[in-house]
């Protein structure tokens, strides 16, 4: 769907690169991943793929197509969610959405969309009135409103619930499910793991890792299994080398005749690795 290589990005009054070369490809009908730490570059990424940021080195394509071809009407393909929603503050939630609606060729089913979000009720109501969340959830609706077959998503569940990111998360797994490609950036690991096929870690403008949640897992993992099992009353500890472990006799031997408390493979968290790929030292930095 995009093809992204050795794209290079620099703002006008800056001595440094922000991108320094970085090449990545999202496939149609896939949930890529965009994470990093703090200004590492992936809100710059997302608007120079669709086309706000200009003066970019390197090549990007669209559909095989190159982006500098596309006219406007690249903009009926895709929605966008921006990290810092923004809308009329002096206008209703319909009349923001009716503002957008009318930009486009195709239009959504609205009430359906907002009542998925939990705004119809509250559509007649100024927004400059609405909560952080309810801000949150318009933005997803204006990103859905012109069917869009490809969304970008910067940051789309910061500032929700469980409850209401639970219910974004829903409705960009089921976009993908009617044929849609994501792009999606976010700090929130476990969102990323739950949604994404394939992630890319940025760091200071380059690309350092790009698989999927569950490879990037196994790689970073320990190949290990540890099995706490009963003994004389107690707790007993025993890891054990995955490495042909049907054939370990020691583990078999606990497994057979200990009372099991719990059995775990060396699986880390995408929250570890993020940890590893960026450096503690610089995620702190940034937080
Ligand atoms: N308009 C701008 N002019 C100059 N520099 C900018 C501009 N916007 C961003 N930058 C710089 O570019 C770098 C990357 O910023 P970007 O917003 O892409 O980071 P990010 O990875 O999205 O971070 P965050 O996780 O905080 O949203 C930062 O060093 C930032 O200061
Ligand atoms: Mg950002």
């Amino acid at each position: 769907m995009f093809k992204v290589d050795d794209l290079k990005f620099r703002y006008k009054n800056n001595k440094e690169d922000v991108l320094k070369g970085i090449s990545f490809e999202i496939k149609e009908g896939e949930i890529f991943g965009f994470l990093g730490p703090s200004g590492a570059g992936k809100s710059t990424t997302q608007k120079i793929i669709i086309k706000i940021l200009e003066n970019y080195q390197g090549h990007i394509s669209y559909k095989g197509k190159d982006l500098k071809d596309y006219n406007n009407d690249f903009y009926e393909e895709i929605g966008v969610s921006f990290e810092m929603p923004i809308h009329f503050s002096k206008m209703t939630a319909m009349e923001n959405i009716n503002f957008f609606l009318r930009l486009y060729k195709n239009n959504a089913d609205i009430e359906q969309l907002m009542k998925r979000v939990g705004l119809w009720e509250d559509r007649n109501k100024m927004v400059g009135e609405f909560s952080k969340g309810m801000k949150i959830r318009l933005n997803l609706v204006r990103a859905l409103l012109n069917k869009p077959k490809m969304l970008f998503l910067d940051e789309p569940t910061n500032g929700l619930d469980p409850t209401n990111a639970m219910i974004l998360k829903d409705m960009i797994r089921e976009f993908r499910v009617g044929g849609g490609t994501v792009f999606i950036t976010s700090h929130i690991m476990a969102d990323i793991d739950q949604l994404c096929d394939r992630v890319a870690f940025i760091v200071n403008g380059e690309i350092k890792e790009i698989d999927s949640p569950r490879n990037l897992k196994i790689r970073y993992g320990k190949k290990a299994v540890s099995v706490e099992y009963k003994e004389n009353g107690s707790t007993a500890t025993k890891e054990f080398p995955m490495q042909e472990i049907g054939k370990n006799s020691d583990f078999l031997e606990i497994l057979t005749t200990k009372d099991i408390e719990t059995i775990h493979s060396g699986e880390t968290t995408l929250e570890d690795i993020f940890i590893k790929v960026t450096g503690v030292k610089l995620s702190n930095e940034n937080q």
